[in-house]
């Protein structure tokens, strides 16, 4: 690829370019285009731009691209023009669950050939303290043979968008800006100023914002781990968990966390881009792997109880039939990524027990390719044995209880407590996390 010659943005026109089109990226890109004539998506997956530009994606037409004001594009060219770029790309784990900052460094080589004097490159995506200046700048200043910090400038805001919550979106959340030097941050303010209501948090550096992003959901991570252990240690003890956190919860300062399956890819991962970090300079974060390690068992610990119950009730394991209702990641969503339901759907299968997965949101042909499950239609949900209310999907628990009418099905698994005690039929018995 060449480098284009062009002008700078000093000018004063912001022309947006936003790489990675995904649960972030688009909504972004969306937002941009609107405050910001020439705004340009790009992405790498060809089949997710035809899919956009069809108006076929996973949330039907995007508005902005049907209206002409987002082009979309697998096309590196078309963001030549560009002078402001925002790179919103997956930072997932390997295996050994180490971070793997490969789309960021491909994303920034392909931003560093664009690369003009003056641009700005925005990093938006979940990272450990010290990636944009040490990883991406350096990539972007070898592609471009200009100079980091003074021929062009890094910055980052990390993203805090909820996936499937209407009310938390980008425009409505406090946005955190942080740039290398003054005048970034405050081009930078510009720009997201213009399109993010809720207003904008200036953090005095790079390091600083990317901290403060993987600690959000550290924090989470660990709140819901301590609940979850708590929950393991009152199923020993014979109190149920739901009616220990409401009457907890009563104390004004007693935070509301519930136990649960704990996966996706941002809670379940970001904690070990940190503790890597922390690894890489001599430290060993003992709380954070403790509830990483907490969080990850919980699918196979709802199995085991799962089969416990079906003994209980007297039922065959060997081909036992269980409904495992949602494998999405958390409620009302499509993305399995990191869903922890496969783990429980593991475990039933090493007990011979047949687990039968339901959910409508996520696509069969994702659920076969990234966890090798292939879902049941609704009419599959028969002659059971159990039923597992594993995700909170919006109608999950009026299902569950409509299969559980069936007298053959006499165990009820509610991993998220969805449904009313009372409203369990009397032949069934109900363990909930
Ligand atoms: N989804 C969330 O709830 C959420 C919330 C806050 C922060 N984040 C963070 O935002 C970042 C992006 O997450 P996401 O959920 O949007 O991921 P995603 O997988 O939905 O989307 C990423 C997109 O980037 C594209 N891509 C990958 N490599 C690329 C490259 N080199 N050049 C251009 N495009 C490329 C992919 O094809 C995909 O469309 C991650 O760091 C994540 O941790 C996500």
């Amino acid at each position: 690829m060449t480098r284009p010659t062009g002008t700078s943005s000093e000018t004063g026109a912001r022309r947006i370019a936003v790489v990675g089109l995904g649960y972030v990226g688009l909504p972004v890109a969306r937002a941009m285009a609107r405050a910001f004539p020439g705004t340009v998506g790009f992405d790498i997956d060809e089949a997710k731009v035809s899919r956009l530009r069809s108006g076929d994606s996973v949330d039907g037409p995007v508005p902005e691209i049907e209206r002409g004001l987002l082009p979309v594009t697998t096309d590196a060219r078309a963001l030549a023009d560009a002078n402001f770029y925002i790179v919103v790309v997956p930072t997932p784990v390997d295996a050994a669950r180490r971070p793997n900052l490969e789309p960021l460094r491909r994303a920034s080589r392909l931003v560093g050939e664009l690369l003009k004097p003056g641009d700005i490159v925005v990093y938006e995506s979940t990272v450990y303290p010290g990636v944009t200046e040490e990883t991406c700048g350096p990539l972007l200043a070898e592609r471009s043979g200009l100079r980091c910090g003074v021929d062009f400038h890094v910055a980052y805001s990390p993203e805090r968008i909820n996936p499937g919550d209407a009310r938390h979106t980008f425009e409505s959340i406090v946005k955190i800006v942080s740039a290398q030097d003054a005048a970034t941050l405050d081009a930078v303010a510009e720009v997201y100023g213009a399109v993010v209501e809720a207003g904008i948090y200036r953090a005095p550096s790079i390091r600083v914002a990317e901290a403060s992003k993987v600690i959000e959901n550290i924090q989470r991570d660990l709140n819901i781990a301590l609940i979850n252990e708590l929950a393991v240690i009152f199923h020993r003890l014979g109190i149920d968990t739901q009616e220990v956190l409401a009457a907890a919860r009563t104390k004004w300062n007693f935070l509301d966390f519930r136990p649960g399956l704990v996966g996706g890819h941002c809670i379940g991962v970001d904690p070990y881009y940190l503790t890597t970090k922390a690894q890489e300079v001599g430290l060993n974060p003992e709380v954070i792997l403790s509830g990483r390690r907490i969080n990850d068992s919980m699918g196979t610990f709802v199995a085991r109880q799962t089969v416990k119950e079906l003994s209980q009730v007297g039922a065959e394991l060997r081909g036992a039939r269980v409904a495992v209702l949602g494998l999405a990641f958390k409620e009302n969503v499509a993305d399995a990524r990191n869903s922890r339901v496969p783990d429980l759907v593991r475990e039933l299968a090493e007990f011979g027990v047949d687990a039968l997965v339901y959910d409508p949101l996520v696509e069969p042909a994702v659920a076969r390719r990234d966890h090798g499950i292939e879902l049941v239609g609704r009419d599959g949900l028969r002659e059971l044995d159990a039923v597992v209310l594993a995700v909170a999907h919006e109608g999950a628990p009026a299902l569950a209880l409509e299969l559980l009418r069936a007298p053959r099905a006499r165990v009820l698994v509610d991993v998220k407590s969805m449904i009313d005690r009372a409203d369990v039929p009397s032949h069934v018995r109900l363990w909930r996390l």
